[in-house]
């Protein structure tokens, strides 16, 4: 019996197998807005058997998001188009879920083809970001604004709207970015957090912003539909964030209804030194799911069905996130099942090439 293809049941959200599309941006936007390479890609993805497909961190706000060409969703028209792109993920039997992102001091960059280096804040297609702490990520960029009260209700107004967009829209599932050095790690990391308030200093004033915004977005994301949240399991820093810290987060986040952390690391230091090897997050997931217990997924330079159902097996993951291998094979899952001797169902439209 394989685990990669068995089903994986959610509250009322039933995973037809283990088999996940990372969020990955595209940086293809103007305004946000999604657009036909959106429907086509994730759309793709859908059609080549994965279970769940999580669209690309998706900003809650104009100041939240990487770069110019990052997806929104602050407005209500930015989820027309996405609307469709659910509707036809749906006709191919597969889950739909949304990033829902603020990218903190990490914002108002340049697209990756035009070198990924920061804008400055006067500059066209720039604009000032904002952190927990005046604190850039390379001391050579432009401060960060620290949040006051005003701008972190803000930031907890603008969670809950997107939430209720992506509901409208018909997602099957929300996931809070919290990870990669965006704005919720900026405030729990001690590395990125100088504040002296009730959001800085302590472990439990550092994981506060992020656990009011979960309980708000718990609350208006319907009860039966799951939540997941993406962490940085640790900052691969002395004195950082640490993996005992991301149990204990787990186990809050848990309280508030979480229902899956979706494990990833780092992004937080520019100098970290990261093992990036395959399968080198997976022992993070499998101690938060252990010690937290908690679902949990896994993700990093996972790219073989054998080495997908061995996490599986071993009972580190319940679910495995692929980036850039779904990228290199938007058909994984076929040619996963194909590996692993299982007999699933193509496209109708498909059948011939089996
Ligand atoms: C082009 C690209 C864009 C990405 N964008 C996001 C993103 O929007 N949100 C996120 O949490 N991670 C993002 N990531 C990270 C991936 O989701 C994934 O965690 C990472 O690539 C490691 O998995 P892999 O080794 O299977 O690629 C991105 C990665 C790539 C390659």
């Amino acid at each position: 019996m394989n685990i990669l293809f068995s089903p994986l049941k959610i509250k009322n959200t039933t995973f037809k197998n283990r088999m996940v599309v990372s969020p990955m941006c595209m940086y293809s936007c103007v305004d946000g807005y999604a657009n036909d390479w959106h429907l086509v890609h994730l759309g793709s993805r859908a059609v080549g058997g994965n279970a769940l497909i999580i669209q690309e961190a998706t900003a809650v706000s104009p100041e939240g998001r990487i770069s110019y060409g990052d997806m929104g969703i602050w407005n209500d028209d930015h989820i027309i188009k996405p609307r469709e792109i659910v509707h036809f993920v749906h006709s191919q039997k597969a889950l739909m879920g949304i990033q829902l992102a603020h990218a903190g001091r990490k914002a108002s960059h340049h697209l990756p083809l035009d070198g990924a280096k920061k804008i400055a804040p006067d500059h066209r297609n720039g604009w000032q970001t904002v952190s927990s702490s005046a604190l850039p990520f390379r001391e050579d960029e432009a401060p960060p604004v620290a949040l006051d009260a005003e701008g972190i209700d803000k930031v907890k107004n603008d969670y809950r709207d997107a939430t209720i967009r992506a509901e409208k829209a018909g997602y099957d599932v929300v996931e809070i970015h919290a990870a990669h050095g965006y704005l919720f790690h900026q405030f729990y990391s001690p590395l990125a957090n100088e504040r002296t308030d009730k959001y800085g200093g302590s472990f439990e004033n550092r994981i506060r912003l992020l656990l009011e915004v979960t309980e708000i977005v718990r609350d208006v994301w319907p009860d039966e539909k799951p939540l997941f949240v993406r962490i940085s399991a640790t900052d691969w820093t002395e004195g950082g964030w640490t993996v005992e810290d991301s149990v204990k987060l787990a186990v809050e986040l848990k309280k508030r209804g979480v229902d899956l952390i979706d494990t990833s690391s780092g992004g937080n230091v520019p100098k970290a030194t990261i093992p990036s090897e395959p399968g080198y997050q997976v022992e993070f997931a499998a101690q938060i799911k252990k010690e937290a217990n908690i679902l949990t997924g896994a993700v990093g330079q996972i790219t073989s069905a054998a080495q997908s159902e061995e996490i599986l097996k071993e009972g580190k993951a319940d679910l495995i996130l692929y980036g850039r291998e779904s990228l290199r094979d938007p058909y994984l899952p076929f040619h996963a099942a194909d590996e692993l001797n299982v007999d699933v169902n193509w496209p109708l439209q498909y059948q011939r090439a089996k």
